[in-house]
């Protein structure tokens, strides 16, 4: 039970709990759920991957990028309906000193709505059990990529964490993924979103059309891409 030792271990009151994203698989890169002096507002909000340097103990991925993708949504109020993307970070590339991944823009899956059983904190995790690969992407054994689940949360901020991974074509080295470490818990649920406006705030953008046209294109913009997507 690895979220109760998690809770224990942050309830030790060492540091604050800044809630948010846990990667179960493949192993993410540290807990990030906190918050100190030198991330006032959390580490989990540092991008591209939480705070967290680059590791080098990656987990092996298949190269079809047929693994599975588990994490625990809910560790903070305020993830009862969230949107959720996760991309793929390629590189750095064989012999590069780069101590971060630089691009992080091939999408994966999303935007997908996140729906949670509630809106305080919750337990319990999500599993997507063949996540893929974004179109046109085709790893060779040995290429180094992170995998990036951004969590946007309530207001808009976002939310990072990172695991590494390496590509192979053995079958032997990638950790199994079975019941244990890739189920759904109930009451969470993971689909491809359309974007919802704020009932308010579209509202308000309507009565204020003739000073505000500009914001407001902007706003349909954004959603006749959110349906596009
Ligand atoms: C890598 O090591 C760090 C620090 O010990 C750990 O938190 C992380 O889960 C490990 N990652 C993998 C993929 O084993
Ligand atoms: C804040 O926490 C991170 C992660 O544990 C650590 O690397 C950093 O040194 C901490 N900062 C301070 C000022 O303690
Ligand atoms: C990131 O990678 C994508 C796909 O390879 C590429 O189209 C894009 O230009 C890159 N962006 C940056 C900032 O390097
Ligand atoms: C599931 O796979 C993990 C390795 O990813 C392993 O540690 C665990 O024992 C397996 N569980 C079962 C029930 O086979
Ligand atoms: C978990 O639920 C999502 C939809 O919410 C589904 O796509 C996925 O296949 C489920 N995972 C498992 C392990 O059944």
């Amino acid at each position: 039970m690895k979220s109760t030792t998690l809770l224990s271990t942050l309830s030790l009151g060492i540091v604050a709990v800044e809630g948010h994203t846990v990667i179960n698989y493949p192993p993410w890169r540290g807990n990030n759920l906190l918050s100190n002096s030198s991330f006032p507002f959390g580490m989990a909000r540092t991008y591209p991957c939480g705070g967290h340097p680059m590791t080098t103990n990656r987990t092996h991925y298949p190269l079809d990028g047929s693994g599975a993708f588990a994490f625990e949504p809910g560790w903070s109020p305020g993830h009862g309906l969230n949107a959720v993307y996760i991309n793929l970070c390629l590189g750095p590339e064989e012999g590069s000193d780069a101590t971060e991944v630089r691009n992080c823009s091939l999408t994966i899956m999303g935007p997908l709505e996140l729906k949670g059983p509630t809106d305080e904190q919750y337990a319990g995790q999500v599993c997507v059990p063949r996540l893929g690969l974004p179109r046109g992407v085709t790893p060779r054994a040995g290429d180094l990529a992170s995998l990036q689940i951004v969590q946007v949360v309530k207001h808009g901020a976002a939310l990072y964490s990172c695991a590494d991974i390496i590509f192979t074509d053995d079958a032997a080295l990638i950790p199994a993924v079975n019941e244990t470490n890739c189920f759904n818990s109930s009451g969470i649920s993971l689909k491809p979103a359309g974007f919802h406006a704020h009932e308010a705030a579209v509202s308000g953008a309507t009565t204020a059309v003739t000073q505000l046209s500009g914001v407001l294109s902007m706003g349909m913009g954004l959603l006749v891409f959110g349906y596009l997507l």
